[in-house]
């Protein structure tokens, strides 16, 4: 650089092309490696901004180039510009087609078909009890519920078993510790028959329940036992009513739950609380499997609760609810019911 006579600074040509040349290399190795939208925008104000930016500044050292040489250095000028131009369009375009520019994973391909939810259902046994409802209800029958949670007098006294009786033996049961002040002793319900009793203290016949729930007994766990199991009782109190009613209403209800495949035997038993008692089995494979226990209502039980055994009679059963559920859906091991592997009750 040198004094021109007019006191004007004269820049030599091979220093303006060297400026020129050293910033443009800068500029496109920079606009090359930017990765991100907020990087190009610093780079274009650092190099092709209208006020500050170096392009710019070379610029105004053109006018102190000597006129001789100005066709040429305005020349060169004009190429690196339009290739600063040229590099921060490429930048700007390789931004764009990134995924994005700053969250990193895999894309999302939209035409993958979407995670299927499994959506839950009753589990079997719950199933079962709404459809033994459903037919009972036909047939006229109301649900009624009682406590899980008994005294000696609804689970034993009314039902006929004194205490001399070995159903109360306390390795029978679940007795329960209660609190001094308690009534008396407090079990849990082994059978839903103390429903009958809860029911007839409180109506005037005819009755007509059903009663699904949840009892208890030490019994160890096999193919057809576990300590908690369910039970469906029924009630039906009326003038009349004979053990003819009792065995058709079971065929009935056997017929409408299994279908026509099902058929059913009763044997002659003994309960504390039905006189005649029969035991009902069902067919199963090549042989039967008792189902549950039914009779007519024994007189004692009537009048214990102030029906007139003269003019009332009726007939009770109750049946094991998971025997049944197990029937239908020919399900060997009712303990399965019990262990909640998914794989086992997703198929109801
Ligand atoms: C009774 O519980 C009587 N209350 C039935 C009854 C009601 C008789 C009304 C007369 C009038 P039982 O103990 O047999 O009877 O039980 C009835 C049914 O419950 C059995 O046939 C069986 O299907 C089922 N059951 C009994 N014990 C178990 C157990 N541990 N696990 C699963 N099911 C059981």
């Amino acid at each position: 650089m040198f004094r021109s006579g007019k006191g004007l600074f004269i820049v030599a040509l091979a220093d303006f092309l060297a400026d020129l040349d050293t910033m443009a290399e800068q500029a496109v190795s920079q606009l090359a490696a930017v990765t991100d939208d907020e990087a190009l925008e610093a780079c274009r104000v650092k190099y092709l901004g209208a006020k500050q930016g170096l392009l710019k500044g070379i610029q105004k050292g053109l006018a102190k180039v000597d006129k001789a040489d100005k066709p040429l250095a305005g020349k060169r000028f004009n190429e690196v510009k339009s290739t600063l131009e040229e590099a921060l369009e490429q930048a700007r375009n390789r931004i764009s087609q990134q995924p994005t520019s700053k969250i990193q994973g895999p894309r999302l391909d939209p035409s993958l078909p979407g995670n299927p939810h499994r959506i839950g259902h009753p589990h079997p046994l719950t199933q079962t009890i709404e459809d033994l409802k459903e037919i009972m209800g036909r047939l006229g029958f109301t649900v009624v519920d009682g406590p899980e949670i008994e005294d000696e007098w609804h689970n034993f006294e009314a039902l006929n078993i004194p205490a001399s009786h070995p159903a109360r033996d306390p390795l029978e049961n679940f007795y329960l510790a209660t609190a001094k002040h308690a009534v008396g002793p407090m079990l849990l319900r082994t059978q839903t028959s103390t429903v009958q009793i809860r029911v007839m203290e409180e109506r005037k016949p005819p009755v007509r329940i059903i009663s699904l729930g949840r009892v208890y007994r030490p019994d160890t766990p096999d193919a057809t036992h576990y300590p908690m199991f369910q039970q469906i009782e029924g009630l039906l109190v009326d003038r009349h009513v004979t053990m003819a009613d009792l065995k058709s209403m079971l065929r009935l209800f056997a017929g409408s739950y299994f279908g026509g495949d099902v058929h059913i035997r009763f044997r002659p038993s003994f309960f504390p609380f039905t006189e005649p008692s029969v035991e009902v089995d069902m067919t199963w494979g090549d042989g039967w499997m008792e189902m549950g226990g039914a009779g007519m209502v024994d007189p004692h039980v009537l009048s214990s609760v102030g029906y007139d055994p003269d003019e009332y009679s009726g007939f009770a059963f109750g049946l094991g609810v998971e025997r049944i559920c197990a029937r239908r859906h020919n399900v060997t091991d009712i303990r399965e019911f019990y262990r909640n592997d998914v794989r086992f009750l997703h198929q109801f």
